[in-house]
């Protein structure tokens, strides 16, 4: 049932493009943004989003949408954190939970905690039988069929994916985004697919620069603006199947403590698309390269060409419109961790230690 692959892990990968052409055909119809009537932002004074793990990356991620389309304040937390310093909450808020397996102990005790706080709660969840999908107001399933291997892979992209859309419903409710502008990120969403299929090719030059990654001791990955989530996505991701140590730090934070880590052992993976803050995490990245840091640059074509030269490697990823690059580059951090974990022997489908389903806390 590995469908011809080695593991579920890959196989998972591998099946992004078709996920996430499910979940826009659903969520993004040819008639526009499909979610329930009653998901309506327009009174809306903050959103809460919570969950854990990679769940919680893929939060982290959404508030920057939020924040940019609907212009609304966003909190974003670990369930085993919010549950106990019982926040306080606003009538008008909406609290949302973000779950593969919709029974995640402490997320799950954090949505009971939020059910008679807030104006609404809404699972953005896998399974729609769980227990997170029954107990929240609105239950919005990501469509991404049976997830095996312990790591999420196409789980966290079918939930950005359903985020993005649920940032464009609210930019739309308030009023902060035109129908064009709304058209245009759809469009860009449209093509995730394809733009999917082009960055899963990388998989061969990959498999080649985890031979090396795999003899590290230590790796960061850098990223900033809504690539920052994913670099700490990409983190854990990597030591969670391959046991490499592995710290994900916003680019701007780097002067303040990670650089002196850096030595020639040390790969630095900078996950860049070119966008408006290219720049600045270039010239993090330089600072690296000064202290002989080996960098991994994963960019654009015009990335590359600006900033490719001395790095130790370069990926690269097909251009996308500058909100959604974390969905897109998700693959190339799924890639670097999967292939590094082959490298190394490790058992990635079902590493030490960690369960799917994390139902006590
Ligand atoms: C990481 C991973 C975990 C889960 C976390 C939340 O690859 O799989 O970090 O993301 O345990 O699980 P769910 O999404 O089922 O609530």
């Amino acid at each position: 049932e590995k469908g011809g692959y080695k593991h579920f892990m890959a196989k998972e990968i591998a099946e992004q493009p078709v996920v996430l052409a499910d979940a826009l055909r659903h969520y993004l119809p040819k008639t526009g943004l499909n979610l329930p009537a009653d998901l309506d932002f327009s009174g809306v004074d903050r959103i809460t989003l919570i969950a854990c793990g990679t769940a919680h990356y893929a939060c982290a991620v959404a508030k920057y949408w939020f924040e940019q389309f609907a212009q609304i304040p966003v909190e974003i937390d670990v369930a085993s954190e919010f549950r106990y310093r019982e926040p306080p909450l606003s009538e008008r808020s909406f609290a949302v939970f973000v779950s593969q397996s919709g029974e995640t102990a402490d997320t799950l005790a954090a949505l009971r905690y939020c059910s008679e706080r807030v104006a609404k709660t809404v699972a953005v969840v896998n399974v729609p039988t769980s227990s997170i999908a029954r107990e929240a107001d609105i239950a919005l399933p990501i469509l991404a069929g049976v997830e095996v291997g312990v790591a999420s892979t196409k789980a966290f992209t079918a939930q950005l994916l359903v985020l993005a859309v649920m940032a464009l419903k609210a930019g739309n409710d308030r009023g902060t985004l035109s129908p064009e502008q709304i058209a245009a990120h759809s469009d860009t969403l449209l093509t995730l697919p394809g733009l999917m299929n082009q960055a899963l090719t990388l998989s061969e030059p990959i498999a080649r620069l985890a031979e090396q990654l795999a003899e590290a001791q230590d790796i960061l990955f850098l990223g900033r603006g809504p690539m920052f989530p994913l670099a700490l996505e990409g983190a854990l991701k990597l030591k969670e199947i391959s046991y490499i140590h592995a710290e994900g730090y916003a680019s701007g934070e780097l002067k303040h403590g990670p650089i002196a880590l850096i030595d020639r052992m040390v790969p630095v993976i900078v996950m860049a698309p070119h966008d408006r803050l290219f720049d600045k995490t270039v010239s993090n990245m330089q600072e690296v390269m000064a202290r002989h840091g080996m960098v991994l640059l994963a960019s654009d074509a015009k990335g590359l060409a600006v900033a490719g030269e001395g790095t130790w490697a370069t990926l690269q990823l097909p251009e996308i419109a500058e909100p959604f690059a974390p969905i897109l580059y998700a693959v190339p951090a799924q890639l670097l961790a999967y292939y590094t974990a082959v490298a190394k022997g490790t058992d990635v489908d079902q590493p030490r230690n960690l369960a799917k389903s994390v139902t006590v806390e």
